[in-house]
């Protein structure tokens, strides 16, 4: 006879659910697992046949066949240790049979038959549930991550012995809860805006991308601050949206980068890789897909200082996700697509020795040498960030002055309320913020008058710009407005959004 029960794995970043099908039969005894298995699987059996003969349990003097299905899907990890180990105790008569009916085992064993956690539990736990399944067993360390799926009834288990007590209802065992109306964003902030001393147009610049989740480029000399100015962002990004963790800890989950203490990643991603990372490590990648650095900065900030460091190859890969908000990757298996949905952050020197454009005139660089420099940043990359400003070097006065400036939480309240102002408006059209805006919204909500568009084509003819250009122009004009909020966008918007896109043509030319 053959006995089934359910597991799970992932895809990507979602979840499916996998048929653990159990054939005891007589003859010579042996143990196979087959439906396109990969060595962690195959290690499996060695795991479960110690876990089941270490709790005591007798293992079936059988011929043993297991099959994962659906089989055309490579399979990986060590998640179907529990659901293997629960069929062949279930076809040895251990516990009821229709105790695996609408339960789904997740969880690996190890060889004294303690139950441990596995990765990316939260996007099976999604999958699980819209196929209307209700129990599920798995380790206590991933309780309370699988919890966070409501619908779902998750029974922690330590061991083996537990698991059988429990499925034969001698032992009582509470289902997991995570109240997520409870989780309250506790920002680790260490970093804050008042600490910055003048730098008002970078921070109102800094503040406007945070608000409409733009790329943004600063450009200045060597200890002008960038870097610092940069660190802070994550001090004023807007509170994400329930979705939004979601979406962000199921790339976590997958990627096995979740703290043990997070069930949900309440706080934006910040990431700031060194400009040695290859171009596989940035969008992701390997034998077995896993995420990059642009998936990992989803809903967040992906932050490249010295930007012309990295190499050129590595800085054009970020083209198509900047522009497609998501990266494919192709193997022999079928594809996989993670989201990459982040804002850019770079920093640059003008030039090699840093100083081209300062007052002082130190700068030693010759013309070639400083357009092959900025040249590293090509200028298709260059069109796809909104915001450019130049970061200037404090005056002596500016550093020493005592005048308090703004903190970040004063910041963050109006880049909240900007960014609440989008998700009301955007709220039928499935995108976020201004900076998502695709050209059929911008007929709708970038409206212009007649004033604005003498501006905008004065701007035009003096800096030369692109379409694409155009279309950033007004989208950074809309956040302007939303900080503002102002329903339409005016010609004040327009000039300051202006005003932070012209920076390029001056290192440039
Ligand atoms: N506006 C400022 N207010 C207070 N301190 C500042 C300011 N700007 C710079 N500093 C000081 O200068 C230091 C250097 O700044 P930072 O490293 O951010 O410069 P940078 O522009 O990134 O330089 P580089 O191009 O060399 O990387 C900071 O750590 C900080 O102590
Ligand atoms: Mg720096």
């Amino acid at each position: 006879m053959i006995y089934k029960v359910y597991s799970s794995s992932v895809y990507g970043i979602n979840g499916y659910i996998v048929n653990v099908e159990i054939d005891l039969s007589n003859g010579l005894p042996g143990f196979d697992i087959v439906g396109l298995p990969d060595t962690t699987i195959k290690e499996s059996k060695e795991r479960v046949k110690a876990a089941i003969k270490n709790s005591n349990f007798g293992f079936p003097n059988k011929r043993i066949t297991i099959n994962l299905a659906p089989a055309d899907i490579k399979k990986e990890g060590s998640v179907f240790d529990l659901a293997i180990a629960a069929g062949i105790l279930g076809a040895n008569q251990m516990f009821p049979d229709e105790e695996i009916d609408n339960t789904v085992f997740l969880g690996e064993l190890s060889l004294d038959g303690s139950v441990k956690a596995i990765k990316g539990i939260l996007p099976m736990c999604m999958e699980i549930k819209k196929n209307n399944f209700t129990r599920i067993i798995t380790s206590a360390e991933n309780a309370s991550e699988a919890a966070l799926v409501k619908g779902l009834s998750v029974y922690p288990v330590n061991n083996l012995i537990e698991m059988v007590s429990f499925l034969n209802k001698e032992l009582k065992i509470c289902p997991a809860v995570c109240d997520t109306d409870s989780f309250l964003l506790n920002r680790f902030i260490d970093m804050d805006f008042k600490d910055v001393k003048g730098q008002h147009s970078v921070k109102r610049a800094l503040e406007i991308a945070a608000a409409g989740a733009h790329n943004m480029l600063m450009i200045g000399t060597p200890g002008s601050g960038k870097t610092m100015l940069a660190r802070r962002m994550p001090s004023i990004l807007p509170d994400m949206t329930f979705e939004e963790s979601l979406e962000v800890t199921k790339i976590y989950s997958v990627a096995g980068l979740l703290k043990e203490s997070e069930n949900l990643i309440l706080q934006r991603p910040f990431r700031s890789p060194h400009h040695t990372i290859s171009s596989a490590s940035l969008t992701g990648g390997g034998r077995i897909p896993k995420p990059g650095e642009v998936s990992l900065s989803h809903h967040g900030v992906l932050f490249l200082d010295e930007m012309p460091e990295f190499p050129k190859h590595v800085l054009e890969v970020l083209r198509q996700p900047l522009e497609d908000e998501c990266v494919t990757i192709s193997r022999v298996n079928g594809t996989v697509t993670y989201p990459a949905k982040f804002m850019l952050i770079a920093s640059v020197n003008p030039c090699p020795c840093g100083f081209f454009g300062d007052e002082s005139g130190r700068c030693s660089c010759s013309a070639s040498q400083i357009k092959n420099y900025m040249g590293k940043i090509s200028g298709p990359l260059m069109d796809r960030i909104d915001l450019q400003v130049e970061v200037k070097p404090l005056k002596f006065q500016d550093l020493s002055d005592k005048v308090k400036t703004e903190s970040s939480e004063t910041i963050r309240k109006r880049v909240n309320s900007a960014r609440s102002i989008q998700l009301e408006r955007y709220r039928n059209q499935g995108i976020f913020s201004n900076s998502q805006l695709k050209p059929k919204h911008m007929s709708v909500y970038c409206k212009i008058g007649i004033k604005e568009k003498d501006l905008l084509r004065e701007a035009f003819d003096k800096f030369n710009l692109s379409a694409r250009a155009y279309n950033r122009i007004l989208k950074v004009a809309r956040t302007i407005a939303d900080l503002d909020s102002a329903m339409d966008i005016n010609i004040k918007h327009i000039a300051e959004a202006i005003q932070h896109r012209t920076l390029d043509k001056k290192y440039y030319i």
